[in-house]
């Protein structure tokens, strides 16, 4: 009896009800944890140990343009569980641009974006919200507004901001987190996020230790059914695709490095130094 009560005495004491677990964690492997993606066209994946942040190994991934090609240039690798509307978390990764990196004249490379598939509204696919992406030395994120519900009207194709008479519709908004971005350097990105639909929703970030963002009492993400946003890391050149299918500049291999990703609901779990 004394033991038993011993017993559960212990037991609750090792179980304290704040401690937080965190959700993601990766130390720059291919396993572990990610959703199985194929990068597309020539674009490659893969887990590397010359070119790390931390430990003994970093993710590296890479983009090739095709002229001729009009399909998209994602390799990302992908946490299925990014978030649902409602929610707070945080979010970190580092990454590094290849030392050679062409930045001028610019055009808009992806590292990080939330998103889902919403092909079920018929007002769209695969629709990101925020996303994390360089246009020439500046790194840019963005929030998306609006609504993507089942069984609604879909805005006008010229006009996919139109909301009147309840139609889903969205909008996005960008910022400019630093403007000074080089090649060669790794870059601590933690964000926290909490992703509303109405104005309570805040977007916070911070690139090696200094908070260069912080927005509070804003509308974060679409009104949505409180889908499964999936969170990608990796490179999608997006601008090869968007932009009429054409590069800009002469560097049609692009390669990046990622490494220490981390999700969950305090900064440490997602600080690539604390990781
Ligand atoms: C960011 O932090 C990393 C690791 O501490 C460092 O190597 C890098 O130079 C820093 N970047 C900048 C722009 O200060």
């Amino acid at each position: 009896m004394l033991v038993q009560t011993l017993k559960l005495a212990l037991g609750l004491l090792s179980l304290p009800t704040t401690y937080a677990v965190p959700e993601f964690t990766n130390h720059g492997t291919a396993s572990g944890g990610w959703r199985d993606v194929k990068p597309e066209k020539q674009g490659t994946k893969s887990q590397v140990a010359n070119v790390v942040y931390r430990g003994d190994s970093a993710l590296k991934v890479t983009q090739t343009f095709v002229p001729g090609y009009e399909g998209r240039y994602h390799s990302e690798y992908v946490v299925n569980k990014g978030y649902k509307r409602g929610e707070v978390k945080f979010y970190g990764f580092a990454f590094r641009l290849s030392d050679s990196w062409e930045f001028d004249p610019p055009q808009s490379f992806n590292i990080a974006q939330w998103i889902a598939d919403f092909g079920d509204t018929n007002c769209d696919d695969w629709s990101p919200t925020s996303m994390v992406y360089l246009r020439g030395r500046t790194l840019y994120s963005r929030v998306k507004t609006g609504q993507l519900l089942p069984g609604k009207p879909c805005p006008p194709a010229n006009n996919k901001g139109d909301c009147s008479g309840g139609k889903n519709c969205q909008k996005s908004r960008e910022f400019a987190l630093k403007n000074d971005i080089d090649g060669g350097v790794w870059y601590r990105l933690t964000f926290q996020i909490t992703w509303k639909s109405d104005a309570t929703g805040q977007f916070k970030t911070w690139i090696n230790g200094t908070k260069v963002h912080e927005e509070t009492n804003i509308p974060t993400t679409l009104l949505d059914d409180n889908r499964e946003f999936s969170f990608r890391v990796g490179l999608y050149a997006n601008g090869w695709h968007d932009d009429n299918h054409q590069m800009k500049g002469t560097q049609g291999f692009r390669q990046v490095w990622i490494d220490e990703i981390g999700v969950g609901s305090e900064f440490k779990d997602a600080d690539p130094d604390r990781l």
